[in-house]
């Protein structure tokens, strides 16, 4: 069974899901940006935040250019700031676009105002869960990808045909 909607405008990630309270409720979710590639799969992950009741769990994965991305800095196991898109990254830790929320997302999202970018931003949402201390975080084994550029989708179908090649079953 699949829902969808449609964004006009680059309002933000968090608006985009915005567009989605009314399929889901009160139920806990998993968000996947449509752009995002990973080689491995998030079922530890899920299991973990299921496990954890309540708030919001995030993925990240270190990267050579995390300017390009929203950059967590993480101390003795929690993650204390996302700043998004860091002209001088803190750190390497990439936060990648797979989000896991419980059902106070909504109430969130409401509560934004646009950035400079003129956009709901999905790293207002996750500062929100890390100042309520219910922010948890995984880091993604195997490679991650972006491809919302022409650049990054040609590299993406890279990694793509080599697993396939390097399959055995
Ligand atoms: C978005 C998020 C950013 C995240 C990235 C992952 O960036 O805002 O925090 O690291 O997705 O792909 P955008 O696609 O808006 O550049």
């Amino acid at each position: 069974h699949l829902n969808y909607t449609y964004q006009e405008g680059e309002g933000g990630i968090a608006e985009a899901l915005g567009l989605c309270e009314h399929w889901v409720g009160k139920d806990d979710i998993c968000v996947v940006l449509g752009d995002n590639l990973i080689e491995k799969n998030i079922a530890k992950a899920v299991s973990d935040f299921k496990q954890q009741g309540r708030g919001a769990k995030i993925l990240l994965k270190e990267v050579h250019d995390p300017e390009r991305f929203g950059v967590a800095t993480v101390h003795s196991g929690r993650v204390v700031e996302i700043v998004e898109k860091p002209k001088q990254p803190k750190s390497n830790l990439a936060v990648i676009g797979i989000y896991m929320y419980d059902a106070r997302v909504w109430t969130i999202i409401h509560t934004l105002e646009p950035s400079d970018r003129g956009e709901l931003e999905i790293t207002d949402v996750n500062n929100w869960y890390i100042r309520d201390g219910s922010m948890t975080y995984g880091v993604l084994d195997g490679w991650w990808t972006d491809a919302g550029t022409f650049e990054s989708l040609h590299a993406a179908a890279g990694r793509v045909r080599e697993g396939g090649a390097n399959r055995v079953d």
